[in-house]
């Protein structure tokens, strides 16, 4: 007997569902999981022609999907993006918030325009594409699911200052609309992926050792795929996840719970003192 995830002719909008050539990056694998469970996916991005290939991929195999160019750091293109997905599948059930932009340094380092940017693509799109979104799914009928995409930097920073709060600014953010709108039927959880090979980052000129650097740091010793995050995406968004609201899932081969690598920085800055 065949268990159904309850997706099936539901309606899904995936932000950042694009990702670089036939690259799978986290958006990417959500938005093919969820077609994949019968959902119908809006795939949002700032490039339509990257949301165009996650769609051609979904077509692929069968699915439906359509793609929608937004830049989500601009409240009109939140709610633009909303309105297209009810314009076209005449509901809503399912948010993934999977943009998010990375910044680099340190508050000293970081200026104030690049902190104002992580903080309006990350946290404020996050505040504005749900805004718009609960209505439509109250609307809907079946109350519906938000998934947020943090980052395991939200409790184990490294040096990336912006995007770490950044990242705990959206794990605050979940457990305040699972309480606001649990009423709504509208569950709202988080996941905190770690070191995903994604197309971001080999586009960004990740070398080889780096890549092994990250596939070690987990306690597992496998490398953390695009594939990882969608499937837990997938199992938020679905029926199996109906008596789970607020909760923040790390995604990251037990990363988290390994000590800092000798090496990176901090001994040195501070004359070898720590141990
Ligand atoms: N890759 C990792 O190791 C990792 C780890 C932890 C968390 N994450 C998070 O996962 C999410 C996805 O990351 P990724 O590495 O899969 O993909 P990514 O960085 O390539 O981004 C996916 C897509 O988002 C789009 N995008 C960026 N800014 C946008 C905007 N303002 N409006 C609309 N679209 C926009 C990009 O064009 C891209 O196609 C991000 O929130 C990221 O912070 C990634």
């Amino acid at each position: 007997m065949k268990e159904s995830l309850g997706l099936e002719g539901k309606a899904a909008i995936v932000t950042g569902g694009g990702a670089a050539g036939d690259g799978i990056g986290n958006g990417r694998a959500a938005a093919i999981m969820l077609a994949r469970a019968g959902a119908r996916v809006l795939v949002v991005d700032r490039f339509l022609d990257l949301a165009e290939n996650t769609v051609g991929m979904i077509e692929a195999e069968g699915g439906e999907a359509v793609a929608h160019q937004a830049d989500l750091g601009h409240e009109d293109e939140c709610q633009g993006m909303v309105a297209a997905a009810m314009e076209r599948f005449g509901r809503l059930d399912v948010l993934d918030n999977n943009v998010g932009i990375s910044s680099k340094g340190s508050v000293v380092e970081e200026g104030r325009e690049a902190w104002e940017q992580v903080m309006r693509v990350n946290v404020e799109s996050v505040f504005l594409a749900s805004k718009y979104a609960v209505p439509a799914m109250i609307e809907s009928g079946d109350g519906g699911a938000i998934v947020n995409i943090a980052s395991t930097a939200a409790i184990r920073p490294r040096g990336m200052t912006a995007y770490s709060t950044s990242k705990g600014a959206m794990m605050s953010l979940t457990r305040a609309m699972a309480v606001d709108h649990g009423a709504d039927g509208i569950r709202v959880n988080c996941i905190l992926p770690g070191a995903i090979h994604t197309p971001r980052l080999f586009h960004r000129g990740m070398t080889d050792e780096a890549r092994e650097r990250r596939r070690k740091a987990s306690l597992l010793g496998i490398e953390g795929e695009g594939w990882d995050v969608g499937r837990t995406v997938l199992y938020l968004c679905s029926e199996w996840a109906r008596y789970v609201t607020g909760q923040c899932l790390v995604v990251d081969g037990g990363m988290n719970l390994t000590t800092r690598p000798r090496g990176s920085g901090v001994e040195e800055r501070r004359g070898g003192a720590l141990a």
